[in-house]
């Protein structure tokens, strides 16, 4: 299977739905808000600074453009009207934000109109990142700010000995639903190549705590995708759910990913 979030308006409706919660639980995971609010913080934006999410899913992070970076308005693009819906019902009361279904490659924004875009777990997903990275570079003012955070996803695991079957889930279903494992791995060559000046890249631990409700979709999906692609029966897929939901109730539950954030900026000209 391609990466479903590479062509996510394609999807069918049930399988755009569970992503969007899966997005929403990420989200609202405070571990994860730690290391937006670690990357997102210290811009130093105009006082009527313009920000835009590119693939802004379910819309919380462009929120945080406005709360986190200090941006006065912020724009998500998203290819999914799925996402769009979503993110315009959960922010209708927030008249800083707007969002837009469209592409990444193909923001239709003008030339250097934008002072702060942010992909925040979107180029792991683009084939053809490169792309996107030269039209950031196309609407950015000189000066402006792209803010890049992705999973470094080889790091991935749920592994908590020797030979643990739960390790398999996530590594399948990272498999299954990242298009370049390696992105943040080669960020700094692409950016480089376009022209960006690099600023700070920093590494982010990710562990899942408390009821890992975040960890837990990334177990759940990689089970349900070995079942479905006939790897696992699915009493078998079902068993292993379970171990994962009893590790957790157990408090013997171990997640983990490293994320790497890389500010680069277009020159100021
Ligand atoms: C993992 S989600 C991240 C959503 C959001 N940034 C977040 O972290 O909560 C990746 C999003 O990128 C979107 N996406 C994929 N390809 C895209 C493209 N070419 N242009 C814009 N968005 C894209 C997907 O539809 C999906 O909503």
């Amino acid at each position: 299977m391609s990466d479903p979030y590479s062509d996510l308006a394609a999807q069918d409706t049930a399988l755009q739905e569970r992503i969007a919660d899966a997005i929403d639980a990420r989200c609202q995971d405070s571990a994860q808000m730690e290391i937006r609010s670690g990357y997102l913080s210290d811009f130093n934006l105009a006082q009527d600074a313009f920000a835009v999410e590119l693939g802004s899913g379910t819309g919380y992070i462009t929120q945080e453009l406005v709360t986190l970076a200090g941006a006065s308005s912020a724009l998500g693009i998203e290819p999914s009207p799925i996402m769009v819906e979503r993110a315009n019902e959960t922010f209708a009361a927030d008249h800083r934000l707007r969002f837009d279904v469209g592409d990444a490659k193909e923001t239709g924004l003008a030339d250097d109109s934008v002072d702060l875009v942010v992909a925040h777990t979107l180029l792991c997903h683009v084939p053809g990142p490169e792309d996107v990275i030269s039209e950031v570079y196309r609407i950015l003012k000189p000066g402006g700010v792209f803010a890049i955070c992705d999973g470094d996803y080889d790091t991935a695991t749920a592994q908590i000995a020797d030979f643990d079957p739960l390790d398999q889930l996530v590594r399948f279903m990272i498999n299954q639903n990242v298009t370049n494992l390696w992105i943040m791995r080669q960020i700094g060559g692409l950016l480089t190549r376009s022209g960006f000046e690099l600023g700070r890249r920093r590494g982010h631990g990710y562990v899942a705590e408390g009821d890992a409700t975040y960890f837990l979709t990334v177990i759940d999906r990689g089970a349900d995708r070995m079942a479905e692609t006939g790897v696992l029966q699915a009493t078998t897929a079902e068993a292993l759910k379970a171990e994962a939901h009893a590790r957790v109730s157990q408090n013997r539950f171990f997640g983990y990913m490293s994320y790497v954030s890389q500010i680069a900026r277009k020159p100021a000209g």
